[in-house]
């Protein structure tokens, strides 16, 4: 509140009080939040809260910030209320159907991309497990004369997934409700992948946001959270290329573990690739169709 309770909330004192009240309630980025979910019920920009930050809110935009931080403290991600995530430079529509796209997941692009290089005017690639769409839908993106194939088991996120691709207008992804693997696809340059791979018994100790709000089907990996990998690595051989080259996302410390199943598998100059904090998130391999 206010230290006068009879002055009107500004922006900067309703600022204050949420990211104060974030704080207590043990949230990581309390005013980064703030500031989001303020701009957001505003219809504006963080930039343009530093710039009226003596403004007065009128109670309509008070009673909408409001809302917005009830559930914040409930620890609804931020995402979520905001209905968008940007990944790689775009702005992607998101809802619980739907994990967040994370910025460690932009590495698993990075990777398909630089791993790619000499087949990028023609470069066929699938996206298993697309959620959002946000890594099938960047490689089409960035590759215009490229195609990508996309797959999901869940029709909800489907739904999320096809709309981002016309909101962006990419029209090189094709996206079907498959377990993995497309019925028909075959000859993939490239096969990535952001599987669940969480620990079934380690998801109800996450953060709440991600446990309590992010869909089960997106984050568990069967019993050692490998389950997924385990299954890309054998289904990637019969869909792979000559050369072709599987991705898959991992949990930070499972990188040299899934390297060394890579290998067991067949597959060679298998390099892993950190993230932005770091972490081994990114294992690759080639796959060279043994000859008869
Ligand atoms: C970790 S999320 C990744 C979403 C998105 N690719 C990203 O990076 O933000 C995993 C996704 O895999 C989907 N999924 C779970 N089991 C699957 C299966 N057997 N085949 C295809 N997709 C599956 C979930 O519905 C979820 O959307």
């Amino acid at each position: 509140m206010p230290s006068d309770k009879t002055a009107p909330w500004t922006i900067e004192s309703v600022l204050r009080w949420a990211s104060d009240d974030f704080l207590a309630k043990g949230i990581d980025s309390p005013r980064l939040d703030a500031e989001l979910l303020l701009a957001h019920a505003l219809n504006t920009t963080r930039m343009q809260l530093i710039l009226d930050a003596k403004k007065p809110l009128l109670p309509g935009e008070l009673g909408r910030f409001r809302a917005l931080v009830k559930r914040r403290r409930a620890r609804e991600p931020v995402a979520y209320l905001r209905g968008e995530r940007e990944f790689f430079g775009r702005s992607f529509a998101v809802d619980a159907r739907v994990l967040v796209p994370r910025p460690d997941t932009e590495c698993l692009v990075t990777v398909a991309l630089t791993r790619t290089r000499h087949c990028s005017m023609s470069m066929r690639a699938l996206d298993a497990c697309t959620g959002s769409g946000c890594v099938a839908i960047t490689l089409a993106k960035e590759r215009l004369t490229s195609h990508a194939d996309a797959t999901d088991v869940s029709p909800d996120a489907l739904a999320v997934a096809q709309h981002n691709a016309l909101r962006l207008g990419a029209y090189n992804v094709a996206f079907y409700e498959a377990d993995l693997f497309p019925p028909h696809g075959h000859a993939y340059d490239i096969v990535v992948s952001n599987p669940p791979y969480i620990a079934s018994s380690e998801i109800d100790t996450l953060m709440p946001e991600v446990s309590r709000f992010e869909p089960r089907i997106a984050l568990d990996g069967g019993p050692d959270g490998l389950s997924f990998v385990r299954r890309l690595l054998e289904g990637g051989r019969s869909v792979l290329s000559q050369e072709g080259v599987l991705a898959i996302e991992v949990g930070d410390g499972q990188a040299p573990q899934v390297a060394a199943l890579f290998e067991q598998n067949g597959y060679r100059d298998v390099e892993c690739a950190r993230d932005y904090g770091g972490i081994e998130r990114v294992v690759s391999g080639v796959w060279y169709t043994p000859t008869k």
